[in-house]
């Protein structure tokens, strides 16, 4: 194996090589990966040799030096591997080495063209470990130095995750004017703070966003938080979303993680207004446990889990066909993986011509007759609902 080993050190000194592939495992009692590949990298500034070696279901990877590298393809090729690909700058080389160990060389034309290495970026999102922002240092989310606090971490996807979803709506909203944007049921508002932080500091968008929520602590706690901040078109006030009348009109709705049919009436109001964007996550919906019936369902409806499952889709259903059918473009998506969060749907919905209606009403009908529903959200909607389904 000598010349192999002064082979894989000229490659790897003179800089030629551009990607490698080991495969086919020589001992199989001995199988932990079954093939290695490498390629070049940029890693802070600095060029590497990542490894990735594939496992039966993952795949794992190491970014090594020059010499590391020489070290590591030489075991691989003496120990492991029956056949190793390089290809280089100027040729290709095969190696296939036998049972006993014995190593041949094959070397070919080159096949592949020189690529620059790439730089092993992770995703950039929208907010950034390392980029200070100081809402969510306030929030406890990230240290003064940049950090992550790491019980913090889920809290901080779920921000940049409803960030993207958020920036997808971007199209809907006119930079000419004042946005009013409201948060029904805001809570502490990690995510308000989140949406004024995006759409004024980094889009530069005029916006007027309310924060709404019934506790009077979280409300406190919120102000204080957005003058601190300096905030100045971000509010907070304490009240009931069913009550809330202080607009006609709004430009974008959001409701994330409001209790039952609160949802309904944040969706209500936001039709009502002609708001162009709505955003909802619906929790704990009890609503239709209660009204369903279905005899045709009962082998899923006799189980209590399977029937709050159910019972929760059902709504969700509703929800996103009554949004339809009063013009909207709607979507569900999930909002974060169910590891961090069982409460994972949004409904997204975008004002646009819809001209499915008519066909949506008809399913909707049927679908409220299938399973024995007046849903809560009929009375919710009011007029504006009962006329359209009886037009
Ligand atoms: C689970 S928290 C969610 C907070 C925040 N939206 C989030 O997703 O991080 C739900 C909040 O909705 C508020 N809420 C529930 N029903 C409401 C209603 N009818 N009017 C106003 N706020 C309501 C609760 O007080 C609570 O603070």
């Amino acid at each position: 194996m000598e010349n192999i080993t002064e082979l894989i050190t000229n490659i790897i000194n003179d800089d030629t090589i551009i990607k490698a592939v080991f495969s086919g495992v020589r001992n199989k009692s001995e199988k932990t990966f079954t093939k290695v590949t490498i390629k070049k990298v940029i890693i802070k500034n600095e060029e590497k040799y990542q490894f990735e070696y594939f496992y039966d279901k993952n795949v794992e990877h190491k970014n090594l030096n020059k010499s590391e590298t020489i070290d590591e393809m030489c075991y691989l090729t003496q120990t492991y591997f029956k056949q190793i690909v390089i290809n280089t700058i100027q040729s290709d080389y095969q190696i296939l080495v036998s049972k006993k160990g014995v190593a041949k060389v094959h070397k070919k034309a080159a096949t592949r063209k020189f690529e620059a290495p790439t730089h092993n970026k992770k995703k950039k999102y929208i907010l950034n470990e390392g980029e200070l922002s100081p809402f969510l240092i306030e929030l406890g989310i990230m240290t003064p130095q940049g950090k992550i606090v790491n019980a913090k971490y889920d809290k901080f996807k779920q921000i940049n995750r409803y960030l993207e979803l958020v920036s997808d709506c971007i199209p809907y909203l006119d930079k000419n004017k004042t946005i009013r944007i409201i948060d029904f049921g805001c809570g502490k508002a990690y995510l308000t703070f989140a949406l004024y932080d995006y759409l004024v500091l980094k889009m530069g968008y005029n916006v007027e966003i309310v924060g709404l929520d019934l506790k009077e602590n979280v409300i406190s706690f919120c102000s204080d938080l957005a003058k601190k901040l300096k905030f100045e078109d971000l509010r907070f006030e304490q009240g009931d979303i069913k009550g809330f009348d202080q607009f006609t009109n709004v430009d974008m709705v959001i409701s994330l993680h409001a209790c039952n049919t609160a949802t309904d009436e944040a969706l209500a109001k936001a039709v009502n207004w002609g708001a162009k964007v709505i955003l909802a996550v619906p929790c704990c919906q009890h609503e239709f446990l209660k009204k369903i019936k279905n005899e045709k369902m009962i082998p899923m409806m006799k189980y209590g889990i399977i029937k709050e499952k159910l019972a929760s889709l059902l709504t969700d259903s509703v929800r996103a066909n009554v949004l339809e059918i009063m013009g909207y473009r709607t979507q569900v998506l999930e909002f974060i993986d169910m590891e961090h969060t069982p409460k994972n749907i949004m409904i997204r919905a975008f004002f646009d011509d819809n001209s499915n209606i008519e066909k949506v009403k008809k399913e909707y009908e049927e679908f409220k007759s299938e399973w024995n529903v007046k849903p809560y959200i009929e009375e919710a909607f009011g007029k504006s609902l009962t006329d359209k389904l009886n037009k």
